[in-house]
């Protein structure tokens, strides 16, 4: 008797066990991090990648994570995680962490900042995860932790709106004895963006004693901080002939603050605003004599960053860098590309 009550315990643990294996089993209990992140066994096969964007300050930012949404798609045989870090180096710090833990195939860094990526794209290499910088750069004292970039030069960026700006002052019957005085509207301090396009145009003022940068106002890339500091630098300073402003977004909150000023901007102004981006909304604006000039900064790298992956994950040599085209847009010019505009 004793004996049948033992077995039928028995019996009864173990199908219980067996429940317990099958329940797990569907619902990703035992898988590993990575096949946990597969939603169904179609994946199996697929590219995982991690994305670690920097934020959502822009509408060029905005543009980029379409554009890697779209090419790094299921269809495209990708798994793609993208997180957003808010502008803050600490949370990709922490995606790449959380990317190595669950090991991923690739990692995608958009980094916030130059500096401070060593020990952490350090523990990537170290697990065997190649790290694709897009769009910004890092200074790392070692170039093989990251695998490639893919991106825009700033600095030649910067340079092109400095060359316009000669000429404009040539056009507009400027010698040397005229004083020029630029305020400069930052972006983030310590990007590559900010450090590249500031490079770039001091490199062309130096060349002209009688260019003053009267101030660099941190304004990290968005219209509300674009349109404060500029609102504070009409008050501080009574002669600004020129605002270098190093995106789209600050370039509309300046607008404003200059037109609630009640001074005037643009082609018919008298404050040059030169701008960076070239979005639709701000080649509109270059259209409509509000920006003097757009560098274009082309956040459309979604397709190239999946071709890259691809060609690594054949085996094949990929280069160290990657340039994406990029074009400066006056009046003269703009009026072609309004209607395709795709950002
Ligand atoms: O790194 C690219 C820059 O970042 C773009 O100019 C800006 O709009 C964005 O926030």
């Amino acid at each position: 008797m004793k004996n049948r009550k033992y077995y039928l315990n028995t019996i009864i643990i173990v199908i219980i066990i067996l429940a317990i294996m099958f329940l797990g089993e569907s619902y990703g209990i035992f898988l590993s991090p990575k096949t946990q992140n597969m939603e169904t066994s179609e994946d199996e096969g697929m590219i995982v990648v991690g994305v670690s964007q920097l934020g959502y300050e822009s509408v060029w930012r905005l543009a980029n994570t379409k554009s890697v949404e779209d090419a790094l798609s299921k269809e495209n045989r990708f798994f793609t995680i993208i997180n957003n870090a808010r502008q803050n180096q600490e949370n990709q710090i922490k995606d790449i962490r959380d990317f190595i833990s669950q090991d991923v195939d690739y990692i995608v860094l958009a980094p916030v900042t130059e500096k401070g990526w060593d020990s952490v794209l350090r523990e990537a290499k170290e697990a065997g995860i190649p790290v694709i910088l897009m769009d910004r750069e890092v200074e790392v004292q070692d170039s093989s932790l990251y695998a490639t970039h893919i991106g825009s030069d700033m600095e030649l960026e910067g340079a092109r709106a400095g060359t316009w700006l000669e000429g404009e002052l040539e056009r507009r019957g400027y010698t040397e004895e005229d004083k020029v005085n630029i305020v400069i509207l930052q972006g983030t301090p310590g990007s590559s963006a900010q450090i590249g396009r500031e490079t770039g145009f001091y490199n062309i003022a130096a060349k002209n004693p009688n260019w003053t940068i009267l101030e660099k106002a941190d304004a990290d890339f968005t219209t509300a901080k674009g349109k404060e500091e500029m609102a504070r630098l009409l008050k501080r300073y009574e002669k600004i002939d020129v605002v270098f402003s190093e995106n789209d977004d600050m370039t509309f909150g300046a607008i404003e603050a200059i037109n609630e000023a009640e001074r005037t901007v643009g082609a018919n102004g008298d404050i040059i605003m030169i701008s960076f981006d070239a979005g639709h909304e701000a080649l509109v604006n270059v259209y409509n004599g509000n920006i003097n000039v757009d560098v274009e900064c082309n956040p459309l790298l979604g397709n190239l960053v999946a071709e890259v992956i691809k060609k690594m994950d054949a085996g094949q040599q990929v280069g160290k860098k990657y340039i994406i085209d990029e074009k400066v847009f006056t009046k003269e010019n703009v009026e072609a590309y309004l209607s395709n505009r795709e950002y």
